[in-house]
């Protein structure tokens, strides 16, 4: 275990099943079609990673980058696009992929911004949802695993940019949130 880390909310075995669901349940939903997954950066790229390897229909890429929280662990609510999409979305089935719905400001902000392109759907999944923390309501189609309120690094999630590479979703030491 990394020595920053308190606990391991949630392990690589837990995350490796639940990312493999997810993946088969929308090969059903998407039976014929094919999906734009549209991952949005920095923190969904481990879980988008592993999940389309367990997704059968034919699948494409795109990418969009914002920023809500810049440094610390709370959302100041204003999102920037960093990166925008290189493609027309209009006429596909996208799939928006993200790590984590918190406060639900991003993905409000990335389905207004999406939808006025005019998809033929648009369904959103992530891996985890703190539904105690929204202020927001957003439509969540895919949900790996709702986690209590506390803040969790690891498998593409920061903090500080830092910690994504850890292979598990984990609650750091408390004296590392104050550094
Ligand atoms: C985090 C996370 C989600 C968003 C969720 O991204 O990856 O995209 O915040 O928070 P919300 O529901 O309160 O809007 P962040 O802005 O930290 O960028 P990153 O993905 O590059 O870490
Ligand atoms: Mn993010
Ligand atoms: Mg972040």
């Amino acid at each position: 275990m990394h020595p920053d880390v308190e606990k391991i909310l949630l392990n690589e075995e837990q995350i490796k099943e639940r990312v493999a669901q997810l993946g088969r349940q929308i090969s059903q939903d998407y039976q014929g079609e094919s999906i734009l997954m549209v991952g949005i950066l920095k923190g969904a790229m481990i879980f988008l990673a592993d999940l389309v390897r367990h997704i059968n229909v034919p699948t494409f890429f795109d990418f969009m980058a914002v920023s809500s929280y810049g440094a610390g662990t709370v959302s100041s609510g204003a999102v920037r696009i960093l990166k925008d999409l290189e493609k027309s979305i209009h006429g596909r089935h996208v799939i928006i992929v993200e790590d984590i719905v918190d406060t639900g400001l991003t993905l409000q902000y990335l389905v207004e911004n999406m939808k006025a392109r005019g998809p033929a759907s648009l369904k959103i999944c992530t891996l985890l949802d703190k539904p105690s923390r929204r202020k927001v309501a957003v439509p969540v189609d895919y949900n790996g695993f709702s986690i209590p309120d506390e803040f969790v690094v690891g498998y593409g999630l920061d903090y500080n940019e830092r910690y994504r590479n850890l292979p598990y979703i984990a609650v750091l030491k408390p004296e590392i949130y104050q550094i």
